[in-house]
Formats: structure tokens, C-alpha cells, sequence
């Protein structure tokens, strides 16, 4: 298995490109399923989970090609997938293939809006939480499927098509938008969610299938509504920038101090994030290229944060905040909401020096002059660039061992940050 090796303590400098959104790639390619006509994506990011999502897609059917870097292009420049699913000749998605990634469970949304029928294995826990599926169970019934879970199976059936509903969510979830979403696009009637996920991939994902030839109105808003067409077309759509991505360099950049363009970054996917950095006391300015964060000399003042459903603290940007946090002056708190267990990078950081208490939901993080270099690993993606971040400010050597985890969502993410001037490389083997 590969491991990262990390010389912390250099400030970063330079510019860093920000890839195509992991969390709008993979229900855009999803939304593939919906038609039997071509569906091009640009700027998608070379990850992990992207070509897991390519075999779970491969077994539906669907045709993914992937176009090489054209001449002119820089490397790290997002390929263009061609997905056509003309013909889907399975409806099921084996357990083997969705516990490997739990988004590949949406699939269940097209698969029975256009075919009648999908069969799709319960996903099961994860390292940062139990993650049910009810919710998204519960909007396909709204449409007018028939469930039944058999031998772990969610058995979806509606025969003669999707009808169109009323879909409350009780909680803001993201997955059982984009499923309710892609399943209402093409079911008979309208359908309004109500108490929508208002994450700006939910609103890139609608643009997509409004190019298909969908009728969704209000995404990105509570409120989504959608009239039901009897079929999609095909469709070209360019992938929004990762606003994680662009958070969590962000927050290595203030970590270690330094100067960094985040290239193509765009400031309004992160608002809570970035002016959370700022008060912490980095620069944050946004130029026409993307948005350049500074911090020179003085240790960063501690914040009090809770991850809310956007335009909230992001879940995914909270492993990064409390690394930072680390090392500033004075006693920060952060609460998580979203996820029950999402703190298992608590204990890694600590490795490195930190001091943090845990108690319940809510970490009380106590800065520390200095951290130093250990060997760390961590159990999701989040927690381990987490572990990225405060090794590139600690003294002496890290090793980030299950490197396999920031694989799955950052593209690239040692030769970006080398970019930068971090002394990091991955060790083979
Ligand atoms: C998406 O997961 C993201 N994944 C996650 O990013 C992200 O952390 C999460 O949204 C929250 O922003 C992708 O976009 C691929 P949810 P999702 O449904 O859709 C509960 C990363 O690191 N819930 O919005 O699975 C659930 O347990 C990942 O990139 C139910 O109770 O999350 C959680 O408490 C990790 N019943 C809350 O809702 C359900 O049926 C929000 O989850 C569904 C969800």
C-alpha cells in the first residue's frame, strides 16, 4: 500500500488548480442512466471513486469512454467522459460493487424511473457513520415505487412508470435529492421536494439534466420543482470546481502560511468556509483567477464552528478546520452535526501533538505552539488529508499511511502541493 511522506514546516507558494467536484461527477454520471442518448462531462477529476463509479456504471451497461489529454492541455486539466447508456442490460448493483461506494446506491433513482425496476444493495455503515437510506426509500414511495427489501436488497418497482409528488424531507439530505430528483425528471406530473439539499452539486446536477431536457426549477433553493418529461436527451456539461478541495487547500495554505492562488476556485460555493479563514486571521482575496489566501508571521485565532447543511460549515470541510486549529492561539470548538462518528481523525492528530477533547458532538480544541511529525493513518477521506494539513505545518516526518482514501477524492494531491514548494512524495509499495 502506498504512504505519503510529508517534511512539514515549509509555507506554501504559488498556484494549486482546483479539479471538477467529486460530489457533482459522481451523480452526473448517474444521470447517465436516464437516457439512452450520449452524455459528455468535462472536467472531470482523475479519482478513485470515479473509476469504481465507471465499473458499477460498466455493469449496467452503460459505455464510459475516457478522452487522453489533448494537446495544449495541462495534465492536471479534467478529462472528458463519454457515457451512453443505450442500452441497460442489468438492473441490479451487487453488494460487492455499492459497499465500495456508498453514492453508487443513487443508482436506483434512474435505474427504476427509466427501466421499471432496479435492485440495489443496502449500502451499510461507514467510517463516519451509520448513513441510512431511508430518505431516499421514502421519496421513491412518494413517486409511486413499490419497495421491498429483499436479502438486502432495496427492491424499487414501478411498472408503469414514476408519478409525480409531494416529497418532504424531514432532513436535509443530499443523495436523497439528487435520487428524488433524477426519478421525478422522468415520472408523469410534478413533483416539488420540499426542504431540498441546497448544495451547489445539486444545483450543477439540475443544470445537467435541464440540458437533457428536464424541467427542474428552484435548485440550489429549498424548493425544487419538477414537471416530468417522457424522455431525456443527450447532453455536454463541464463539471463545477470542488469547493472541498478548494476549502481544504485553503486551510493548508493558513496552516502553514505562505501565499497561494487557488486557480479556478469560486469564492461563492464556500462563503461560511472562506470567511471562517478570514476571521481565523489569513488573507482571503478573490482575484479573476480564483481566490488567493495568505498569512504571514502571526498564529491564527481559534473560531467556534458548527457543519450545517449548505450554505453551512460543510461536514467534509471539518477534519481540515480542526487541523487547523491545532495550531492556533487559544481554545476553538467545533460540533459536528451531520455525521455521528466523523471525529476519527481526533486521535491521529493527537499523534502529531494536538490537544483535543472530545465530548459528544463537539471537539474542544486547545492550540498548540508546535506539532511534530509522526506515523498516522485514517479510516475516510476527509480525516486523511486532515492529517495532510497538519503534517505540512509539523516538525520533522510524517507518514500517512492508507493513502488509498485521498485517492478517492483528491486528484493529484502530492504533485499540487509539491507544486506549492511542500516537501511531500508518495512512497510506492
Ligand atoms: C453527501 O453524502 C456527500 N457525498 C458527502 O460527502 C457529504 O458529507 C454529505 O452529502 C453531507 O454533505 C456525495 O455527495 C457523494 P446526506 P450523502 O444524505 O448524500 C442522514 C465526502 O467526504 N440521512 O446529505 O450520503 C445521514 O445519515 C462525502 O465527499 C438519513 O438519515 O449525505 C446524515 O446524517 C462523505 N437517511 C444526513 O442525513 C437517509 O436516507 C445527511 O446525509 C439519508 C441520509
Amino acid at each position: 500500500m502506498d504512504r505519503i511522506r510529508i517534511v512539514g514546516g515549509r509555507p506554501l507558494q504559488g498556484a494549486l488548480p482546483i479539479s471538477g467536484a467529486k460530489n457533482a461527477t459522481l451523480p452526473l454520471m448517474i444521470a447517465s442512466l436516464l437516457t439512452d442518448r450520449m452524455l459528455v462531462l468535462d472536467n472531470v477529476p482523475r479519482l478513485a471513486d470515479v473509476a469504481q463509479l465507471q465499473r458499477i456504471l460498466g455493469n449496467h451497461g452503460v459505455d464510459v469512454t475516457v478522452s487522453g489529454k489533448r494537446s495544449g492541455e495541462r495534465e492536471y486539466q479534467g478529462q472528458t467522459l463519454s457515457l451512453s447508456a443505450a442500452r441497460i442490460v442489468d438492473t441490479t448493483a451487487p453488494y460487492d460493487l455499492v459497499s465500495k461506494m456508498r453514492a453508487s446506491f443513487w443508482v436506483v433513482g434512474p435505474l427504476v424511473a427509466r427501466m421499471g425496476e432496479a435492485r440495489v444493495s443496502m449500502p451499510g455503515g461507514c467510517a463516519i457513520g451509520t448513513r441510512p437510506v431511508d430518505l431516499l426509500i421514502m421519496a421513491l414511495q412518494r413517486l409511486g415505487a413499490a419497495i421491498d427489501i429483499e436479502g438486502g436488497y432495496v427492491v424499487a418497482r414501478a411498472p408503469r412508470g414514476l408519478t409525480g409528488g409531494d416529497i418532504v424531507f424531514p432532513k436535509v439530505t443530499v443523495g436523497g435529492t439528487h435520487t428524488a430528483m433524477m426519478a421525478a425528471s422522468l415520472a408523469r406530473g410534478t413533483t416539488v421536494i420540499d426542504n431540498a439539499a441546497r448544495e451547489p452539486e445539486v444545483a450543477d446536477v439540475a443544470a445537467c439534466l435541464n440540458k437533457m431536457g428536464a424541467h427542474i426549477s428552484g435548485a440550489g433553493t429549498a424548493r425544487i420543482v419538477i414537471e416530468g418529461v417522457a424522455k431525456l436527451d443527450g447532453a455536454r456539461h463541464s463539471v463545477l470546481p470542488d469547493r472541498i478541495e478548494t476549502g481544504t487547500y485553503a486551510m493548508a495554505v493558513a496552516m502553514t502560511g505562505g501565499d497561494v492562488l487557488l486557480e479556478g476556485a469560486r469564492p461563492e460555493l464556500l462563503e461560511t468556509a472562506l470567511d471562517l479563514i478570514a476571521e481565523a486571521g489569513a488573507g482571503v482575496a478573490v482575484t479573476n483567477e480564483g481566490i488567493r489566501i495568505t498569512r504571514n508571521g502571526a498564529r491564527l485565532a481559534p473560531v467556534d464552528v458548527t457543519t450545517a447543511p449548505f450554505p453551512g460549515f460543510p461536514t467534509d470541510l471539518q477534519a481540515q478546520l480542526m487541523a487547523l486549529m491545532c495550531g492556533a492561539r487559544g481554545t476553538s470548538r467545533i460540533t459536528e452535526t451531520i455525521f455521528e462518528n466523523r471525529f476519527m481523525h481526533v486521535q491521529e492528530l493527537a499523534r502529531l501533538g494536538a490537544r483535543i477533547h472530545l465530548d459528544g458532538e463537539t471537539a474542544t480544541v486547545e492550540g498548540v505552539e508546535r506539532l511534530t511529525g509522526a506515523p498516522v493513518m485514517a479510516t475516510d477521506l476527509r480525516a486523511s488529508v486532515s492529517l495532510v494539513i497538519a503534517a505540512l505545518a509539523a516538525e520533522g516526518e510524517t507518514l500517512v499511511n492508507r493513502v488509498y482514501h485521498l485517492d478517492r477524492g483528491f486528484e493529484r494531491l502530492e504533485h499540487k502541493l509539491a507544486g506549492c514548494g511542500a516537501a511531500i512524495e508518495r512512497l510506492s509499495g
